[in-house]
C-alpha cells in the first residue's frame, strides 16, 4: 500500500487541502533552542557530525510547529569535506575552504565519502526512530554545480564569478569535478534513503547565475546523472529539485533531470508555477522577508499562494531558507494560516 504521509502523497502527485507545510532551513538560528544546542556542540561542524545533537536540532522545529516534514540537520558542504577538502565555518562569514586547483581535482577520489559520513546516516536513523509515522523525513545534498562553486571560490560570492571563470578556463577539470560530485552525491543520498529518509531534496542554490549553455552543462547534466545513479540504487526514490533562480528553465529542468517535484523560489510567477503543477508537484514559494515582516505582508503572501496554487499538488514552503532575524511567532502564524485553509 502506498504511504499515508501527507507530504509523500503530494510528491506522488495528489492534491491535498490544506497543503502539507515545512520550511527550508527550519532548524536554525531563529530558534533559541537551536542556538543553545549549537553552543553546547562547540562548532557548527561538530553539531553536524554529532548524531545525538543533530537529531535534537532536527526535531526542534517539529516539536514547536508540527511541520509535515523534518529535514535532516547537516550541510551541503559535508560532501567536499568527506572528499578530504578542509572546511570551517566562521561566525558571520559563512563557509571557508581552500580553493581547489585543476591538478587537485584530478587527485580526488570518492571511495571514502559515504563511510566518512557515517555519523550523518546514524542521525537519519535516529531521527526516523523518534519522528511520528505521519511526518516525512527529508534527506538532502547540494547539487554538483552549487557544491563546486564553494570548492572553487573557497567562500560564498554574490554571482559565482570564480567558478564560472574556472569552468571556462579549465573545462576538462571542471567537468571531471561535476561528474565526481554527481556520483558521490547519488551514493550519499542512497545511503540516507536506506537509513530511513522518505525523500530527498537536491539544493542547487546557484542555478540562476548561468547562461543557457552552462545551465544545460553544469546544472541539468550533472543532476540528471545524479538522479539516474540514485534511481539505479533506490528505484522508488522520491526526489525534489531546487534549481533556485532557474526561471523559465524550471520546466526543462524537471523534464531533463527526472526529479519528481520542483521547489520554486519566490520570483517564479504564479502563471508559470501553475503550468509546472500540470506536470507534477511543486513546493514553495513565499518570500522569506514576508515571514520576517509578518502582519499584512505575510497574510497576503500566504493567501496569494494558496489561492493560485492550492488547487494542484502543492507543498507549502518558503522560496529560500528562513533567515535568523525571523520572529518565531510569525512562523507559528504562517502554519496556523496555511492549516486553516480549505478548498
Ligand atoms: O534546512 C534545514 O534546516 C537543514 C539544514 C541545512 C543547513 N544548510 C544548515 C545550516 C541545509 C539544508 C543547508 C543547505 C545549504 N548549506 C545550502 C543550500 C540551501 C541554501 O540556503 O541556499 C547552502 C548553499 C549551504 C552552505 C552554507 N552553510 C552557507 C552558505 C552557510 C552560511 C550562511 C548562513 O546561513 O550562516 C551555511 C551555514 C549553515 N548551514 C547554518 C545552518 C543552520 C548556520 C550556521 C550556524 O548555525 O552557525
Amino acid at each position: 500500500m502506498a504511504t499515508q504521509k501527507r507530504m509523500m502523497r503530494v510528491l506522488a502527485g495528489e492534491t491535498l487541502s490544506p497543503p502539507p507545510i515545512w520550511m527550508m532551513r527550519q532548524a536554525g538560528r531563529y530558534l533559541p533552542e537551536y542556538r543553545a544546542t549549537r553552543t553546547k556542540a562547540g562548532s557548527f561542524l561538530d553539531l553536524c557530525y554529532n548524531p545525538e545533537l543533530a537529531t535534537e536540532v532536527t526535531l526542534q522545529p517539529i516539536r514547536r510547529f508540527g511541520f509535515d516534514a523534518a529535514i535532516l540537520f547537516s550541510d551541503i558542504l559535508v560532501v567536499p569535506h568527506a572528499l578530504g577538502r578542509d572546511l570551517r565555518f566562521e561566525e558571520g562569514r559563512g563557509p571557508l575552504m581552500t580553493p581547489i586547483s585543476g591538478k587537485e581535482i584530478g587527485r580526488l577520489t570518492g571511495d571514502q565519502v559515504v563511510a566518512r559520513l557515517g555519523p550523518v546516516m546514524e542521525a537519519v536513523s535516529r531521527i526516523r526512530g523518534e519522528l511520528a509515522d505521519e511526518t516525512t523525513l527529508l534527506g538532502f545534498c547540494g547539487a554538483p554545480w552549487t557544491v563546486a562553486t564553494y570548492m572553487i571560490a573557497g567562500h560564498g560570492t554574490p554571482d559565482q564569478a570564480p567558478a564560472r571563470l574556472f569552468a571556462y578556463r579549465e573545462p576538462q577539470a571542471f567537468a571531471a569535478l561535476l561528474d565526481l560530485l554527481a556520483d558521490v552525491s547519488a551514493d550519499y543520498l542512497a545511503a540516507q534513503l536506506r537509513a530511513g529518509a522518505d525523500a530527498v531534496q537536491i539544493f542547487d542554490s546557484w542555478a540562476g547565475v548561468l547562461d543557457d549553455a552552462s545551465f544545460a552543462a553544469f546544472c541539468v547534466k550533472p543532476v540528471a546523472r545524479l538522479v539516474k545513479r540514485l534511481r539505479a540504487a533506490v528505484p522508488d526514490a522520491r526526489i525534489i529539485g531546487f534549481p533556485r533562480g532557474a526561471g523559465l528553465r524550471y520546466r526543462a529542468y524537471r523534464a531533463a533531470t527526472g526529479v519528481d517535484a520542483l521547489a520554486l523560489d519566490w520570483s517564479v510567477p504564479f502563471d508559470l508555477a501553475a503550468e509546472l503543477q500540470g506536470e507534477g508537484a511543486i513546493q514553495g514559494n513565499l518570500d522569506p522577508m514576508r515571514l520576517v515582516a509578518g502582519g499584512k505582508a505575510l497574510a497576503e503572501g500566504i493567501d496569494a499562494i494558496l489561492e493560485r496554487l492550492a488547487g494542484g499538488p502543492l507543498v507549502f514552503n518558503l522560496g529560500h531558507g528562513v533567515t535568523p532575524q525571523t520572529p518565531v511567532e510569525h512562523v507559528a502564524e504562517m502554519v496556523r494560516r496555511v492549516r486553516e485553509f480549505s478548498r
